[in-house]
């Protein structure tokens, strides 16, 4: 059976997913960072020999490269990088805090390039060799405010493109999208989507990913919104080296 590791997997979208894949037939870690929380021993039981929980704590990066090590040469299909700092404290213009957003850019952005390397041969060696980050359409979105939530995930689109361009020659696929507006912590339980609803679209999304569909951003019913906008130098796609332009 196919493998997926899960971050953030003990409530939220990130539990919806481990519960999705588990329905599927799936093997699945857990990636979290209190290892005995409540809805995941409930989802333990009766999956006691498909579901593994690890501990990781993305604000730590000892902590990822340790859990990659727990799991040894277990070869990852699909790595999901789920887990995020959702919780915004946005003062206003002139308010700033800027230790909050150093916090919130280590672990939606820094730590998920982190993962990509800490977890990058397990998911080569795989079969599937898929990775997929949970992004935000409200990142590139031009509208004011959460400044350090949208430029987090704005930051994570550009690593997932970059990651999308470094692993193509081991065949690893690397995506990222929009789960949509889902009824989590994050949104105080309002949206549009149920978990159920959007880990069941994001399943079907991320299982059929291939190699060409690198570097791509997707949104809750699998159409694409292009990851980077065309402001870029125009020459940099017939490939001028970096510092030549
Ligand atoms: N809900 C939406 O409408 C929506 C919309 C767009 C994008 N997203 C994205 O979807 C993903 C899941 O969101 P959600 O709505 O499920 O969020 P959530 O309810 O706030 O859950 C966040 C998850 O991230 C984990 N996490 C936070 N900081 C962590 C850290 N330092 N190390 C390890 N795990 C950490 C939490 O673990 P603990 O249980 O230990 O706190 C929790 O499992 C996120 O990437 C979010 O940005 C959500």
């Amino acid at each position: 059976m196919p493998t997926a590791l899960i971050t953030g997997a003990a409530r939220g979208l990130g539990l919806g997913l481990a519960r999705r894949f588990l329905d599927a037939g799936w093997d699945v870690i857990a990636a979290v960072r209190d290892t005995s929380a409540a809805p995941l021993v409930a989802l333990r039981s009766g999956h006691e020999d498909r579901l593994s929980v690890e501990r990781l704590d993305l604000s730590d990066f000892g902590s990822i490269d340790a859990c990659a090590r727990s799991i040894g040469e277990r070869p990852i299909d699909v790595l999901i990088g789920n887990a995020a700092a959702t919780s915004v404290s946005d003062r206003g213009f002139g308010q700033t805090d800027y230790d909050d957003w150093a916090a919130m850019m280590r672990v939606n952005t820094f730590a998920q390039l982190r993962l990509a390397e800490a977890f990058g041969d397990h998911v080569a060696r795989s079969q599937r060799r898929i990775m997929y980050f949970v992004s935000s359409r409200v990142g590139p979105e031009p509208a004011p405010g959460l400044i350090a939530y949208r430029s987090s995930k704005s930051a994570l689109n550009q690593v997932v493109l970059q990651l999308a361009l470094l692993l193509r020659e081991r065949g690893v696929c690397v995506a990222c999208g929009h789960p949509g507006f889902v009824q989590t912590d994050a949104t105080r339980g309002r949206g549009t989507f149920t978990v159920e609803e959007s880990s069941g679209r994001l399943f079907s999304l991320i299982e059929r990913l291939q190699l060409a569909d690198s570097g791509k951003f997707f949104e809750p019913d699998g159409s694409e919104l292009p990851i980077v906008t065309r402001q870029t130098n125009p020459h940099a796609a017939g490939g001028v080296p970096i510092g030549s332009a």
